[in-house]
């Protein structure tokens, strides 16, 4: 990324902070960088951590943005949207909402038809640079305003654009609500390895370093995790025997049902926030 631009954050929060940490750590500048946090201290966390331009007025942290991220709380966006409109415009600055479930079109209203908008839907593991994000970007975003967005999220990930915004519920119900479906998943072996005779610890090294040998295995392998899984599934063994448990137990069929549910509740949460 060009590290010309200027980039303004609004709310210093956990995301803001792992955002900022991400663009530190790939080398870009500290002083192009402003957060706009009505918490002290966490203003002078910032500072002394990264570095970075610390300002309690949203507005000075507009001054000059190329991009403004929008790194508050849903149900607090359209109050700072409508509230940083005027100058954004002004700036002619591209602005990237993280809030979840906070549509294009609402952000759109509140942040004036002219505004270049992108929504961003991170998830937790950008916490520690993990995450995988989906972006989708309004017809006002230039060419330079897409890359500019995309390699901001990459400071804490992976990103993926979407063409269609409907599609946004499907990523909140599979990497938005993902790691507590992987989560489930170690509690679960964990407490097997517990009923089987292991010690707490010990089943849960076990089940944490297998979850992350088994995602990075499928992350590099050519082969997709069907296959991964048929090469480790020896006919007569031990694997075939519990995967057989699983699909009496219809686990495929449970996860289908879970993700249309989350699907649909980031549907109407998205409503909700719209008409806020
Ligand atoms: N955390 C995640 O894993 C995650 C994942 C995906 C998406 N997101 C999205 O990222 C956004 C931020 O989440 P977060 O976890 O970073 O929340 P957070 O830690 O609560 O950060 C939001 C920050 O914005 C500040 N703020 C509130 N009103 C403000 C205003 N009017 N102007 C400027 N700053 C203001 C808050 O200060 P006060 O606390 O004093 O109000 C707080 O420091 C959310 O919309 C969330 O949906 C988060």
């Amino acid at each position: 990324m060009s590290t010309e631009s200027q980039i303004a954050f609004i709310g210093g929060g956990n995301m803001a902070r792992s955002l900022v940490g991400g663009l530190i750590a790939d080398g870009y500048p500290a002083q192009r960088i402003t957060v706009s946090e009505p918490e002290p201290e966490r203003r002078e966390q910032l500072r002394s951590r990264f570095g970075v331009a610390v300002t309690a007025d949203n507005g000075e942290a507009l001054e000059g943005a190329d991009a403004v991220v929008l790194a508050v709380k849903p149900q607090t966006v359209r109050t700072v949207a409508e509230e940083i409109a005027p100058a954004l415009g002004q700036a002619g600055a591209v602005a990237i909402s993280i809030a979840a479930g906070v549509r294009l079109a609402d952000l759109q209203r509140w942040l004036g038809p002219q505004a270049a908008v992108v929504r961003a839907m991170p998830n937790t593991p950008s916490l520690i640079q993990s995450g995988a994000t989906a972006l989708i970007a309004n017809a006002q975003v230039s060419a330079a305003q897409h890359s500019l967005a995309e390699s901001l999220l990459r400071a804490v990930g992976q990103t993926q654009w979407l063409t269609d915004e409907a599609q946004m519920d499907a990523v909140t119900a599979i990497s938005g609500s993902g790691p507590a479906y992987f989560f489930l998943l170690m509690e679960a072996l964990e407490e097997a390895g517990v009923e089987l005779g292991l010690d707490r610890e010990t089943a849960r090294l076990l089940t944490l370093e297998t979850a992350t040998g088994a995602a990075r295995m499928a992350l590099e392998s050519e082969d997709t995790p069907a296959r991964l899984r048929e090469r480790v599934t020896s006919p007569g063994g031990t694997t075939e025997r519990a995967l057989g448990v699983l699909d009496d137990a219809d686990l495929r069929g449970a996860i289908q049902r879970a993700a249309e549910a989350a699907a649909h509740r980031a549907h109407e949460l998205g409503n909700l926030l719209g008409e806020q």
